[in-house]
């Protein structure tokens, strides 16, 4: 089965590289004008300028004077949930933080007393009109977290309504375990209680059951401590199970480090982080993962340090942080428009960052992330647009025509 795509006005080519892209680097696109790109059994065949196109192919779609991009990859998402919060949306608006609607039993914890009344078939539904909403406007990959169960039970649904998304999902998922979200009400004076079952039930049934791919906790001041944090990641390592981890999103208070020691493959947020971080990143293969629509979402003026990360040679990525708390969306070229806005990244490093940097946060590198022969065709062509520029600078509108998976 081959697919050609004609008159393309700027074909996207993927660089070959081994690793993140970092500094200088992160601006480096490859473009070819008035290209086509031949698909072969879902794969990246071959590609060339229209003065030597192929004529025959078994279908032929015309890019029509759209560019032809590598596809989104989503690599933080809570992309499972039960209910909408929209009601804590208006309580910020009238003054209440974050951290104060979680302290009344708000935030998350919403979240989770409304999963444990909602069926494995409800969330798999609402997950799958999601999942195909964002595809739609250019993601090709995603990673999905568990957290909203915060029980033995809830937990192992969460995870299963994942495993059976990527059953049906046209593009690859992978799962994260995030026990850790939270700490549930009736745990509140016996933290160890719930800790526990997270180490002796939840983690031995979900390797078990090959249920994740990662671990994650929520390292946060009224959230999970970094002693705690130190816990559950060595019990995750155990089982195989690497890191990719929420830190420094109020506060700077050990997480990187932990992380770094347990050889995360991401940390996620840091919107505040202090120069010692940086430098422990820049020496580390840890990616730091942006997700500034959620500071973005909650009026917050702490936006991660792009600049100073890519100058300190740290891999960043990109991703949505799709939930219903702090980035009720998925839209990628909305995180690449509040990326080049807010972290003052150019265009092509923030595109960069949400393609092939991301598809290493998910070690996908070799897979997806670029266009670059053999990788899986998980592609998008666009709209008509002067420039790759234009697809930050059009925020609110939708620029993908047309989705190419596999
Ligand atoms: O990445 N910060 C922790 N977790 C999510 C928010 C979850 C929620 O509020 O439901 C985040 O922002
Ligand atoms: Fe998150």
């Amino acid at each position: 089965m081959s697919k050609l795509i004609v008159n393309i006005a700027k074909l996207c080519l993927g660089q070959d590289t081994k690793r993140p892209l970092l500094a200088d680097k992160l601006s480096e696109l490859i473009f070819i004008e008035n290209a086509w790109l031949l698909i072969v059994h879902g794969r990246i065949a071959d590609w060339g300028t229209m003065e030597n196109c192929p004529e025959r192919a078994d279908e032929i779609i015309d890019a029509a004077g759209g560019f032809v991009l590598p596809a989104f990859v989503d690599s933080h998402t809570h992309l499972v949930f039960a209910a909408a919060r929209e009601q804590e949306f208006v309580q910020r608006i009238q003054g209440l933080s974050y951290q104060e609607i979680a302290q009344k039993g708000g935030g998350i914890l919403n979240s989770a007393r409304r999963l444990a009344e909602c069926s494995e078939d409800k969330l798999l539904e609402d997950a799958f009109a999601r999942l195909q909403e964002v595809i739609s406007y250019g993601t090709g990959a995603i990673e999905v977290k568990s957290g909203y169960g915060l029980s033995v039970e809830a937990e192992l649904k969460m995870l299963r309504v994942i495993r059976k998304l990527k059953e049906i999902s046209p593009i690859p998922i992978k799962s994260t375990f995030l026990g850790a979200h939270a700490m549930p009400l009736a745990f509140k004076e016996n933290r160890s209680g719930y800790i526990n079952q997270i180490l002796d039930e939840m983690l031995p049934r979900i390797a078990g059951e090959g249920l994740a791919d990662y671990i994650d906790v929520f390292c946060e001041k009224g959230f999970y401590s970094v002693e705690e944090t130190d816990l559950i990641l060595d019990a995750g390592a155990k089982y195989g199970l690497r890191p990719k981890i929420h830190c420094n999103q109020f506060n700077s208070m050990g997480g990187i480090e932990i992380a770094i020691k347990y050889n995360a493959i991401s940390v996620d947020h840091l919107e505040v982080l202090n120069d010692t971080e940086i430098e422990a990143l820049s020496n580390s293969n840890t990616i730091a993962t942006l997700l500034p629509s959620a500071p973005f979402f909650l009026n917050d003026d702490h936006f991660p340090p792009a600049r100073k990360l890519v100058e300190s040679k740290v891999a960043i990525a990109l991703a949505s942080d799709f939930n219903p708390g702090t980035s009720p969306s998925g839209n990628m070229q909305f995180v690449l428009s509040i990326a080049c806005i807010k972290l003052r990244l150019t265009p092509e490093e923030a595109f960069n960052a949400a393609t092939i940097n991301a598809a290493f946060a998910l070690e996908m590198e070799g897979e997806l992330g670029s266009i670059s022969k053999g990788k899986k065709a998980n592609l998008m062509i666009t709209k008509p647009m002067p420039s790759l520029a234009f697809m930050p600078y059009f925020f609110g509108s939708n620029l993908v025509k047309r989705m190419i998976i596999s």
